[in-house]
């Protein structure tokens, strides 16, 4: 075996600690130096705290929508706190897991603040003081921060960022939320399901600027039923204090308002992170947007020195760090990888849930794919009614001469585990016929995939279409 090379790797998020293990898997030495949290943004206030209280907020809805199944909960009540305490007792178990794997693999943990002194060392600084490390090779997975406007510097008190929304001391009346993306909606409708009044003000035409327009139609329709109130071409000028009370200047396309509350949640997305990172002793720049800029085997521009995750590019996603965090650690143990991925999936946890991979309807267009492209609605779902969650549909894009699956779309129950079965599809070159012809077991919610790929052909069984060219 060759001498094992020394590695640093900077940032414990779901590229940096996957990352490591795997350099640690593959015989390298490995030391992670991380700041604030093992987990990163992931674990600690991102991926895992939102999806609990989310599943504490739907248990809360299903609680108060079961009469039609003979169930009456009355005097449901929730005690924030215990909430909180029990999201991070899961936050806990997983940050403490984390630290136990880099440790049974060998890896050294220092929990400090790191900085580039040159290409082949860095500084860190910790509790215990000042030191130096050398490296063969580096890897950068500083992950990202929340973006801040004017006017609504986040105080986590008036104005909240996604971390001061996961850590509530009570649930607040009325919540504006200053962004209809990813954390405005999934933490916008959690808050609704707890008891708050909810607005979100978006600055485009739409919620969900980017993903497949069907879809969105379908969430904003679920907005307008769960009550919560989304402006659109709205901008959040400022707010002040009265009293108790918040008072939010909006600009919308009809002209300026006010908009009372109690607080604000401001998710206009996210931004790299590099400061202090002493990227320019290496010779590393950033781009226009903050990121470091990669190639397949996510080298940055100095060729020993590695980006990942979130630093590395958009999407901003846990599992798309991770893999970039594996093909790295592959290439630092001189394996012939590459970030060859033909499709990246997006979950996004609203009710209902919506998850997509590969191409949109228009991504194909600008693209000038000749495409066909067949829906399945679960409201013909025999499991989906059982679960009484028929809002939504499974869409099948697929190419029209080859019958290749170019993009899966889908919006309704479990829809975030249902994507599972569409990515691998897309990586395997798969046709939606392979997809028709094999047998989903019944009754179960994947087979919503099975019948959108029969309607691409006009031949889904359960819902009727106009034979083909008739
Ligand atoms: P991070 O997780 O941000 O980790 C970077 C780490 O580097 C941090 O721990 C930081 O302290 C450390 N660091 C930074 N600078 C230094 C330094 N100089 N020295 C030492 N350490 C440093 N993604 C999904 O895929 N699914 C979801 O459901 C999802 N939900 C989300 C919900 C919320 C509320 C938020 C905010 C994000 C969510 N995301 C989700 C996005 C996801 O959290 C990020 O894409 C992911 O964490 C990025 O991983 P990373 O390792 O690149 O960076
Ligand atoms: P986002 O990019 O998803 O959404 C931001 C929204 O704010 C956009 O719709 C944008 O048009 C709007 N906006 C921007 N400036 C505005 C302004 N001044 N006024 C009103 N609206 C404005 O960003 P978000 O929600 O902050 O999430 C950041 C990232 O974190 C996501 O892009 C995603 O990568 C990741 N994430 C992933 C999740 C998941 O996978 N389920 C969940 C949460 C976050």
């Amino acid at each position: 075996m060759s001498t094992p090379r020394k590695v640093v790797v900077i940032g414990a998020g779901p590229a940096g600690y996957v990352c490591a293990i795997r350099l640690a898997q593959l015989g390298q030495e490995v030391t992670v130096v991380e700041k604030e949290f093992l987990g990163g943004t992931c674990l600690n206030v991102g991926c895992i705290p939102s999806k609990a209280l989310i599943a504490a907020g739907s248990l809360m809805d299903k609680l108060a929508h079961a009469s039609a199944m003979g169930i009456t909960a009355e005097n449901v009540k929730l005690d924030v706190h215990q909430l909180v305490e029990w999201k991070q007792g899961i936050v806990g178990k997983l940050t403490g897991g984390v630290g136990g794997l880099l440790k049974n693999h060998g890896c050294k943990v220092i929990m400090g603040s790191a900085s580039l002194v040159s290409k082949n060392q860095v500084k860190v600084k910790s509790s215990s003081g000042e030191e130096t490390l050398q490296a063969d090779d580096i890897v950068i997975a500083t992950g990202s921060i929340p973006i801040e406007i004017p006017g609504f510097a986040f105080d986590e008190k008036d104005v909240w960022s996604s971390t001061g929304a996961l850590a509530p001391e009570k649930i607040p009346g009325h919540i504006v939320v200053i962004g209809g993306g990813y954390i405005g909606l999934e933490l916008g409708m959690m808050y609704r399901k707890l008891g708050s009044q909810v607005t979100v003000l978006e600055a485009t035409g739409g919620a969900l600027p980017g993903q497949e327009r069907d879809c969105v139609k379908q969430i904003e329709r679920s907005l307008k039923k769960q009550k919560i109130k989304l402006m659109t071409e709205t901008f959040a000028q400022g707010y002040e204090r009265k009293g108790d009370k918040l008072l939010v200047n909006v600009k919308t396309s009809k002209g300026n308002e006010t908009v009372e509350c109690d607080q604000i949640l401001s998710t206009v997305g996210r931004r790299p992170y590099s400061e202090g990172l002493g990227l320019e002793n290496a010779g590393l720049k950033v781009t226009e947007r903050g990121f470091l800029q990669v190639d397949k085997q996510m080298r940055t521009s100095v060729p020993n020195i590695y980006a990942i995750g979130d630093i590395a590019g958009q999407p901003m996603l846990a599992h798309k760090g991770s893999k970039e965090g594996l093909v790295a650690a592959a290439v630092i143990a001189g394996q012939p990888e590459e970030y060859d991925v033909r499709c990246v999936p997006a979950v996004i946890f609203t009710a209902p849930e919506m998850a997509s991979v590969g191409l949109t309807t228009e991504e194909c267009e600008e693209k000038g794919l000749s495409i066909v492209s067949g829906q399945f609605p679960f409201a013909a779902s025999g499991r989906a009614m059982s679960l009484m969650e028929t809002d939504g549909f499974v869409k099948i894009i697929s190419d029209a001469e080859t019958d290749e699956v170019l993009g899966v779309h889908m919006v309704g129950p479990e829809v975030t585990e249902l994507i599972a079965e569409a990515a691998l599809a897309i990586e395997m070159g798969a046709t939606t016929e392979d997809i028709a012809r094999t047998i989903h077991a019944h009754p179960t919610l994947p087979e919503a995939m099975m019948e959108a790929a029969e309607a691409v052909h006009h031949m889904a069984v359960h819902i009727y279409q106009k034979p083909k060219g008739r």
